[in-house]
């Protein structure tokens, strides 16, 4: 892998500007990982760089490891806007985190399938998906498959079944509990974490989504109206909260694409760590061509372009969260 379909790969950047961007003002001072990357002038040429720092990901990400969470846990990834990064975010953490010795399924639930996609995961129509583990078809374990880049990182595909399970969903009884009901199984496996992947949309997919997971992140990019709908979406997990799912918090929010070079994402980055606290994740997402390129390959950042820094900075997010543990029940 890491071929194109006509064996080649994509450029690397090496001896031009790189195109990705970093916060050039950063409020707080990057977790360690991060500055001990940053700090790569000592090395001469853009692809010398970027070498030494995949070198020292694997190195780093290997060796240490990440410890095992006391229970497991899931995250249901929402924000009915499309194009926030929520699948994106979804397999990268994931990547990361697997990475570094934890176990990891991420439950494709857009009817779009980008996530499958991303993982290199196959997801025909006929595929044993989340829609027939969702109706109550098929057990998990029928429709898990294994990522091809690494052992510990599994995926529940979506195909294309799944965009009729919005309408099917209605008649339904216990409509909003189904998904739940499906992973009570997943106990039975040791995965440490699990993320849900959301549609761009409040229906029935959502919701199952979020009755089925105690930690809701929020993915929002750096762009004007970053926090339109977040509001709705608040309310949505409100309600879930007092009638179907009392366990369900906002643990974690994520700043994506974030570009430097305008002062609106600096200021974006202000208002949703004005608004979430220390709910967001110190660590910010760079827009990066590569990070938008990967999935084309079937591939993670990680394994598309580990020294790049979209592999550093899911990295450094994947630590953030695994480092920040679940939140105290009672105190968010
Ligand atoms: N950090 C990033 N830099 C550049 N492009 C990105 C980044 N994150 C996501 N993208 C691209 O933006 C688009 C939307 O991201 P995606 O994760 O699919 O959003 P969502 O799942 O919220 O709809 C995709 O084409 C993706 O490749
Ligand atoms: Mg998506």
């Amino acid at each position: 892998m890491g071929e194109g379909p006509d064996g080649s790969r994509a450029p690397r950047g090496g001896g031009r500007v790189s195109r990705e961007t970093w916060p050039t003002t950063p409020r707080e001072a990057p977790p360690a990982a991060a500055q001990d990357w940053q700090n790569d002038a000592v090395i001469d040429t853009p692809i010398g760089a970027e070498a030494e720092r995949a070198v020292r990901l694997l190195h780093s990400a290997t060796r240490g490891g990440l410890p095992r969470p006391e229970r497991q846990r899931v995250f249901t990834i929402a924000n009915q806007k499309g194009g926030v990064g929520k699948t994106t975010t979804a397999v990268n953490i994931a990547a990361a985190l697997a990475l570094q010795g934890l176990k990891v399924l991420v439950i494709d639930l857009d009817p779009q399938g980008n996530a499958s996609t991303a993982l290199g995961i196959e997801h025909r129509p006929g595929t044993a998906s989340s829609y027939e583990v969702l109706i109550g078809d098929i057990p998990v374990q029928e429709a898990l498959q294994r990522s091809p880049h690494s052992e510990r990182l599994f995926c529940i595909p979506a195909t294309i079944d799944l965009a009729g399970a919005e309408i099917e969903l209605v008649s339904m009884v216990a409509r909003e509990g189904r998904l739940r009901t499906a992973l009570a199984e997943l106990k039975h496996y040791d995965f440490d974490y699990v993320f849900i992947d959301c549609p761009p949309s409040l229906g029935l997919l959502t919701i199952n989504a979020l009755v089925a997971a105690p930690e809701v992140l929020i993915p929002i990019q750096c762009e004007y109206y970053a926090l339109e709908g977040v509001g709705q979406l608040l309310r949505n997990i409100e309600m879930v909260k007092s009638h179907l799912n009392p366990e369900l918090t906002v643990s974690t929010v994520i700043l994506t694409m974030y570009d430097g070079r305008t002062r609106l994402a600096d200021q974006v980055a202000q208002d949703v760590r004005a608004h979430f606290g220390d709910k967001v994740l110190r660590t910010v997402i760079p827009r990066s061509v590569k990070v938008s390129e990967a999935p084309g390959y079937g591939m993670t950042i990680l394994d598309y372009d580990p020294g790049s820094r979209g592999a550093m900075s899911y990295l450094d997010a994947s630590r953030e969260l695994a480092e920040r543990g679940a939140p105290q029940a009672g105190t968010r």
